[in-house]
């Protein structure tokens, strides 16, 4: 499943310094890392290694202090907002640690809004905004705003907005960290399917060990460095189901089947969730 194309995104020897002062942190050291697509790349590390930095700079929402970016071809090293903010539109989606939803919005409105800021008014842009959500389970939930939902949904409502943009790149920040185990593996169902088209890359940030049986390469982090690169379970053969005297270890899952081409997978977060714009890829 992995094509020996130009990868979707790279990173050469990049490093990244955040804060002022006595607060000044490196939070990466000289990191290379190449997204291709066919590929579900889980990464994996301690807390406060440089997982969210890392992901905010291989998706353009920061760049970085040394070495270069490239996004789709394009190298994001020293360029503007603007042109971070249009390489962000066109090629990537983005599931933030915390959600980024916005709360004036409801379910449906936050999905469409990617939509809109990708100029995609087209008339089967409801159609797809609510395929998007019917794939993470929320067909239901369309007119809810963020506060009445739960943590969980609204996760997946961060998720419905990642995907229905279908963009080349989709960077995911603990997408299943709020969710439980049936749901939490339709996610990872939806964002492996996404990772079996060539021309799309996924990458999910992780400390949850039921994404393993999903993943077709793991990388680990440790103090703004690549430690180790690894093989995922889903790089080998297909999965299979356990034999009856298999004991259900994270390796012997078999993701089910959700259809995510229902969905019009994708997304761009809203220029104004950009982490960037808050001068931290943190959340508020
Ligand atoms: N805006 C900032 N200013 C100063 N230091 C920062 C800033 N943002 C992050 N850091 C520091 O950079 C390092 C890497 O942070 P990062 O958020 O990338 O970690 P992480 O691996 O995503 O952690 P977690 O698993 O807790 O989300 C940490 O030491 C953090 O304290
Ligand atoms: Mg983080």
């Amino acid at each position: 499943m992995t094509a020996a194309t130009t990868p979707i995104v790279e990173a050469v020897d990049v490093e990244k310094t955040l804060g002022e002062g006595a607060g000044r942190v490196q939070a990466l050291r000289g990191v290379s890392l190449a997204l291709k697509g066919g590929e579900l790349t889980l990464l994996m590390g301690p807390s406060g290694s440089g997982k969210t930095t890392l992901l905010s700079i291989l998706g353009g929402m920061l760049t970085p202090t040394r070495g270069t970016v490239r996004l789709a071809g394009e190298t994001t090293t020293g360029a503007g907002p603007e042109t971070l903010a249009r390489l962000r539109r066109t090629h990537v989606g983005f599931v933030f640690q915390s959600y980024h939803l916005f709360p004036t919005l409801t379910a449906i409105e936050n999905v469409r809004l990617v939509l809109d800021v990708r100029g995609e008014h087209g008339e089967d842009a409801p159609e797809r905004a609510a395929a998007a959500l019917a794939t993470v389970g929320l067909a239901h939930k369309h007119h809810a705003f963020p506060r009445e939902l739960s943590g969980g949904e609204q996760q997946r409502v961060a998720i419905a907005r990642a995907v229905v943009g279908r963009t080349a790149a989709l960077f995911a920040d603990e997408p299943t960290a709020s969710l439980d185990g049936d749901n939490g593996r339709a996610i990872m169902t939806v964002l492996a399917d996404i990772a079996k088209d060539p021309r799309r890359a996924v990458l999910v940030v992780t400390h949850d060990p039921r994404t393993l049986p999903f993943a077709d390469r793991i990388v680990r982090i440790e103090d703004g460095r690549i430690v180790a690169e690894e093989a995922g379970a889903h790089a080998g053969p297909a999965p299979r189901e356990p034999a009856p005297n298999e004991s259900a270890s994270p390796k012997s899952v078999s993701p089910k089947s959700v259809s995510p081409e229902s969905v019009s997978p994708e997304s761009v977060s809203p220029e104004s969730a950009s982490p960037e714009s808050q001068g931290s890829p943190h959340a508020p």
